[in-house]
């Protein structure tokens, strides 16, 4: 995340166009808002496209704009959101929905920087920073001109099982917005967890907790976690080696204990000797 974010900082003042990338829940939207917010375009509008959810035969109006009395309705001109992003940033999310007609039309004016309000003569300059997401897979979606226009610069988020170290951040940050902290075992339970939905279940798993919660601090018991993943399953799927399982194991007993070694030993079923050679062995404080 730390050399992402350093990629990111380095791109944002220069105008190149930004694809992100990653599961959903990973904080494309959050980078998106990030990078305007942070960018020379701060004081410039942040405009979102979700591409997604437009129908198909109302993408030009919304994208473009319209002239009074084009079609019926049409009362009033309107300013298409590339036209109200004015010299900010328009974000196309989930741009790989964009259908085949779509991404031409939308490629043509990204090319030419200019387009025009549906009926109208006159031409608007696009001024906005382009910056896009998907969580599919934008080569097998959209064709190589519009690709190589959105992506100058791409920024993939990995999900957040493969960036353990940022959970407990997150979570604390998430806490201290409602008000509360999170226990150590908490914690440790949070980064255990594969988070399916990424940072969005990491949020709401939090916010929920911290209405459960009376007191200060949230404690496990407090946290509405799907599937409280097992050892095993976690040792398995981030790939720790017998002696890290082992290593890790002895510690938590000891935790447990309060560093009692002859309760330790039992629960283990070795002896003390044994129990303090492994823990030399594996640097145990
Ligand atoms: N690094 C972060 N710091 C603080 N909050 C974050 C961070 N990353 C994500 N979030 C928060 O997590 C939630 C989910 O993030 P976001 O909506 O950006 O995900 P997304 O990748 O756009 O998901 P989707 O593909 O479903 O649209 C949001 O509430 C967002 O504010
Ligand atoms: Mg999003």
């Amino acid at each position: 995340m730390r050399a992402l974010l350093d990629t990111v900082d380095k791109a944002l003042d220069h105008d190149v166009n930004i694809l992100i990338l990653g599961e959903s829940g990973s904080g494309k939207g959050w980078l998106a808002e990030t990078i305007h917010r942070f960018g020379s375009r701060r004081d410039e509008p942040f405009v979102h496209v979700d591409c997604a959810a437009i129908p198909v035969d109302l993408f030009e109006s919304e994208l473009f704009g319209f002239e009074k009395g084009t079609f019926t309705g049409a009362v009033d001109r309107k300013a298409g959101r590339l036209e109200l992003a004015k010299r900010g940033t328009v974000y196309f999310d989930e741009i790989a929905s964009l259908a085949q007609s779509q991404q031409a039309k939308l490629l043509r004016a990204l090319e030419e920087r200019r387009f025009t309000r549906l009926g109208g003569a006159g031409e608007v300059h696009l001024e906005a920073r382009v910056v896009s997401s998907s969580s599919a897979d934008v080569n097998a979606a959209l064709r190589r001109d519009l690709l190589y226009r959105i992506n100058v610069l791409t920024v993939t988020l990995p999900p957040l099982r493969e960036r353990k170290e940022d959970v407990a951040r997150l979570a604390e940050g998430f806490a201290r917005n409602a008000g509360k902290r999170v226990h150590a075992d908490a914690l440790r339970l949070l980064e255990d967890y594969a988070w399916p939905g990424n940072v969005r279940e990491l949020r709401n798993a939090i916010e929920r907790a911290a209405l459960m919660t009376d007191g200060d601090t949230i404690v496990p018991s407090a946290l509405p976690l799907a599937e409280p993943a097992e050892l095993v399953t976690v040792a398995a799927r981030d790939g720790w080696t017998l002696d890290e399982l082992e290593a890790r194991y002895i510690r938590e007993v000891l935790r447990q204990t309060k560093e009692n070694y002859s309760r330790a030993a039992e629960i283990l079923g070795i002896n003390r000797k044994t129990l303090l050679e492994k823990r030399r062995k594996y640097g145990i404080e």
